[in-house]
């Protein structure tokens, strides 16, 4: 019989995972206390959007191996491995919140097998799993703490997670890392399965890739399967370190970026040529080079914050990080200088219409998404600001945004794009939705008020915008976008 394993936090992460590991021949007891996430799990629903999750969780579901619960003495005992996939959100002084995590840990620990493997999948700062470890040597059981930390990105997490490009388990103790890199593997195996023997499923894994928000990455040829994911065991600290310094270092790129494109609008050079430019360079690539409207989403901006709070507990320098961070706030206040520039110099009263409020597209999250946060800054100036997006619905993001100072003039939403533009005098792309960057723009200027647009993402070809009449602004001087 396969091994029983469980995983603590039914969120993005944990069903991501259940389902892999379901699909993949083990027995699977997901925790999750949140009661309403709980019982769309139980009647057989992924509680969010994630392309391709749907048909997969249906086929995890169907092989009577996936169950959930809130109740850790039934899902705990037995598990050889127990994946910890809790959130690690920040508090509001950028620091990490642990309570989630150290609470599963101390639950946990009065339930499992003395020969129990921890694996921590959520993001953390170095040093946490040692003080888990401090949890589980309170009990009479060896349980051995690893670190595992999950790469996968909201919009591509099912392709990524058969398709892994590393593996990483770090340990004190090698032989449980080489337990978790095993189940790992086990996950690969049944995605070269899928490869070998259920191209539907596979093709599926990868049609979604268009709507990736970094991506001009093209979409795979479906004809070849990746190379087998890099694998490192390592250290425990390194294991940890890995996450947060991959995301500081994506976030990195991005603002960069955004630094650049200032330099290219200001002296007439065009950000896509620089960057194209750029890219070419092996040691540096064209991923994440994108300048746009910034960072967001429920793990760059908590794991930057967080990194920074580790910097400064070690005494280390953070003005590297704090620079990527304010310039990721400076955009807001770019796009919303270039909305004015458009507007003749005021956006009281003015009718915006802002496009997209996912962090990106092919995910319907909008935690600390920059189009919500845009479209909060431009009603603090005084615009009448409508949100669209196909997907997402951003008021409790708005609420929570705003809760301290709540808006004079509320947001609306329209998720229909032609009832959101109706009677606009600007456009704002800030989600680079397939759906608004192929929109029949023509069509769309003969209800605005005023044809005006921002393509805050530079994905929308500016010969289109030309031909039917727009005054355009892109970021950083990109001149077609196509
Ligand atoms: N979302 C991503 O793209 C992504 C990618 C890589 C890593 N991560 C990291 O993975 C972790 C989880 O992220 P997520 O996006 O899945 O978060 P999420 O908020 O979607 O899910 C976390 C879940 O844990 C549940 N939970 C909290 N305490 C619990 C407990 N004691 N017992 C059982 N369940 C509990 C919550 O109710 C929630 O459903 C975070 O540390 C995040 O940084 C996220």
């Amino acid at each position: 019989m396969a091994d029983k394993i469980a995983v603590i936090g039914c969120g993005f992460v944990g069903v991501s995972l259940s389902v892999a590991l379901a699909i993949s021949g083990y027995e699977v007891a997901g925790v999750e206390v949140d009661t309403a996430k709980l019982k769309l799990l139980q009647d057989g629903q992924v509680p969010f959007f994630e392309h391709g999750l749907d048909d997969l969780f249906a086929k995890a579901m169907a092989t009577g191996k996936l169950s959930f619960s809130s109740d850790y003495s039934t899902a705990i005992p037995g598990a050889t491995i127990i994946f910890a996939a809790v959130g690690t959100p920040s508090r509001a002084d950028g620091s990490v919140n642990l309570d989630y995590l150290e609470g599963a840990a101390r639950e946990a620990s009065k339930y499992c097998g003395s020969e129990a493997v921890w694996v921590t999948r959520s993001t953390v700062p170095v040093g946490t799993g040692r003080k888990l470890a401090l949890i589980f040597a309170q009990t009479d059981k060896t349980v051995a703490v690893v670190s595992s930390p999950e790469f996968l990105a909201e919009g591509s997490a099912m392709r990524n997670t058969f398709f892994p490009d590393r593996i990483i388990a770090g340990s004190d103790n090698p032989e449980a890392a080489r337990k978790v890199i095993d189940v790992l593997r086990a996950i690969e195996d049944q995605g070269q399965r899928f490869a070998d023997d259920d191209l539907a499923t596979y093709a599926s894994l990868y049609s979604g890739a268009r709507t990736i928000s970094a991506g001009a990455a093209p979409t795979p040829a479906v004809a070849h399967t990746p190379a087998p994911a890099a694998e490192l065991v390592i250290g425990l600290e390194s294991a940890e370190l890995i996450k947060v310094s991959s995301n500081s270092f994506l976030a990195m790129k991005i603002s960069f970026a955004n630094m650049v494109a200032r330099v290219c609008a200001a002296s007439g050079a065009d950000v896509t040529e620089v960057m194209d430019g750029i890219g070419l360079d092996k040691r540096i690539g064209r991923d994440y080079l994108y300048p746009g409207l910034g960072w967001g989403g429920g793990c760059f901006p908590k794991d930057v914050a967080g990194f920074i709070g580790t910097l400064a507990s070690w005494g280390i320098e953070t003005e590297l990080m704090d620079g990527v961070k304010q310039i990721n706030a400076a955009q807001i206040d770019y796009v919303k200088s270039l909305a004015t520039e458009l507007l003749m110099g005021t956006l009281t009263d003015k009718k915006i219409t802002v496009l997209g409020a996912s962090f990106k597209p092919g995910t319907d999250d909008v935690r600390e998404s920059q189009s919500v946060i845009l479209a909060i800054a431009l009603a603090r100036a005084g615009a009448i600001v409508t949100l669209t997006d196909p997907l997402a619905e951003p008021s409790t993001e708005i609420a929570r945004l705003t809760a301290e100072s709540p808006l004079t003039t509320p947001i609306s939403f329209q998720k229909d794009l032609g009832t959101a533009v109706q009677g606009a005098d600007l456009l704002i792309l800030a989600t680079e939705w397939p759906e608004y960057v192929n929109a029949n723009f023509a069509e769309i200027g003969a209800i605005l008020s005023q044809k005006n647009i921002i393509d805050a993402r530079n994905k929308i070809p500016t010969g289109k915008l030309e031909a039917a009449g727009y005054k355009y602004k892109t970021i950083g001087g990109a001149k077609s976008n196509e």
